[in-house]
C-alpha cells in the first residue's frame, strides 16, 4: 500500500493517549496526516504527544459530555478550518456478570461507548468536509457472547448499529460511515480498564491465541492499518459496513478436525 495517502488531512481521534487510539494516531500520522488525540488523563496525553511529535495535537476532552466535544470541534475550526477523518475510538468496559449489573455501571458503559460516540459525531458534523470519513470502533464482543461482557456487548452492538444508519443520514455530503471491530488486542486497558495483572493479561493471550487462525493476536498497529484504509481513498466504496481486524478468530474454526 502507498504510504503517505492522508497528506493535508486533518484527523480526530477519540481516546487517542493509549492503546488503539494511540496506534491509530500513530498510524495515522505516518500515512501523512495532522491528528487531534483527546481523552481525559492529561499526563498520558502529554506522554502521547511527546511520542507522536509535531504532527498532533492534544486536547483534554471527555466524550460523554457534548459542551467538551463541541469545544474540540471549535479549537479544531480555528487552528484546521475543518476535518475529514474521526476515529471514534474512546470507550471501554469490565467485564460484570448479569446478576452484578448495577444502573451505575449500566450508565457508565453506556455514556461513554454509546453517548461519547454520538457526541463526537455530532459535534464534529458542522466541520467535516464533504466526503470525509467517520469510522467507529465497535467490538466483536457485539456478535460472539463472552462471559461478562453482556452489556459492553450491547454497547458495541449500538455502535455497529450507528455505522449503517448514519450512512444514509450523511449520504448527501458524501460522507462515509464504518465500522471497525477489533480481536483481542492486549492494550493498556486490560490492566486499567479490566482490572487484569500482567500475568492475567499473558495466560489469557496465550490461550485465545490458540481460537485465532492468524497465530497471534492483534496488535495497535493492526488497527491503525485499518483505520488508515478506511480514512483513505483505497476504501471510497466502502461505506456502512463492519471491518472486523480479529486474525480470523470469529470467521474460522482454529481448531483441528
Ligand atoms: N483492546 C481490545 O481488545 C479491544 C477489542 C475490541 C474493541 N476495543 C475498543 O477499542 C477502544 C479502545 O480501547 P483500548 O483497548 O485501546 O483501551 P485503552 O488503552 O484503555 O484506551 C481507552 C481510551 O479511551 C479513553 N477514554 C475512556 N473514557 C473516555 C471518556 N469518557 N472520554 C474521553 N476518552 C475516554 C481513554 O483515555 P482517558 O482514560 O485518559 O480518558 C483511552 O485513551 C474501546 O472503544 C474498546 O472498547 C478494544
Amino acid at each position: 500500500m502507498e504510504t503517505q495517502v492522508l497528506i493535508g488531512k486533518v484527523a480526530l481521534v477519540t481516546g487517542g493517549n493509549s492503546g488503539i487510539g494511540f496506534g491509530a494516531a500513530k498510524s495515522l500520522i505516518e500515512a501523512g496526516a495532522f491528528v487531534y488525540i483527546t481523552a481525559r488523563r492529561q499526563q498520558q496525553l502529554d506522554e502521547a504527544l511527546a511520542q507522536l511529535g509535531q504532527n498532533a495535537r492534544a486536547i483534554r476532552a471527555d466524550v460523554t459530555s457534548k459542551k467538551e466535544m463541541e469545544d474540540v470541534a471549535a479549537i479544531i475550526k480555528t487552528e484546521k478550518g475543518s476535518l475529514d477523518i474521526v476515529f471514534a475510538n474512546a470507550g471501554g468496559g469490565n467485564p460484570v456478570p448479569l446478576r452484578e449489573v448495577t444502573e451505575e455501571y449500566l450508565d457508565k458503559t453506556y455514556n461513554v461507548n454509546v453517548k461519547g460516540v454520538v457526541f463526537t459525531v455530532q459535534s464534529m458534523l458542522p466541520i467535516l468536509n464533504d466526503g470525509s470519513s467517520i469510522i467507529l470502533n465497535a467490538s466483536i464482543t457485539a456478535y460472539m457472547g463472552l462471559e461478562g461482557f453482556g452489556i459492553y456487548a450491547a454497547t458495541k452492538a449500538a455502535v455497529r448499529s450507528f455505522a449503517r444508519s448514519w450512512t444514509t443520514d450523511l449520504k448527501d455530503r458524501g460522507i462515509r460511515v464504518n465500522a471497525l471491530s477489533p480481536g483481542v488486542v492486549p492494550t493498556e486497558g486490560y490492566r486499567t480498564e479490566q482490572g487484569m495483572s500482567e500475568q492475567q493479561v499473558q495466560d489469557y493471550v496465550d490461550r485465545v491465541t490458540t481460537e485465532i487462525p492468524a497465530g497471534r493476536v492483534g496488535t495497535s498497529q493492526d488497527m491503525g492499518n485499518a483505520v488508515v484504509f478506511l480514512a483513505s481513498e483505497a476504501s471510497s466504496f466502502i461505506t456502512g459496513i463492519e471491518l472486523t481486524v480479529d486474525g480470523g478468530q470469529t470467521m474460522v474454526y482454529a481448531g483441528k478436525n
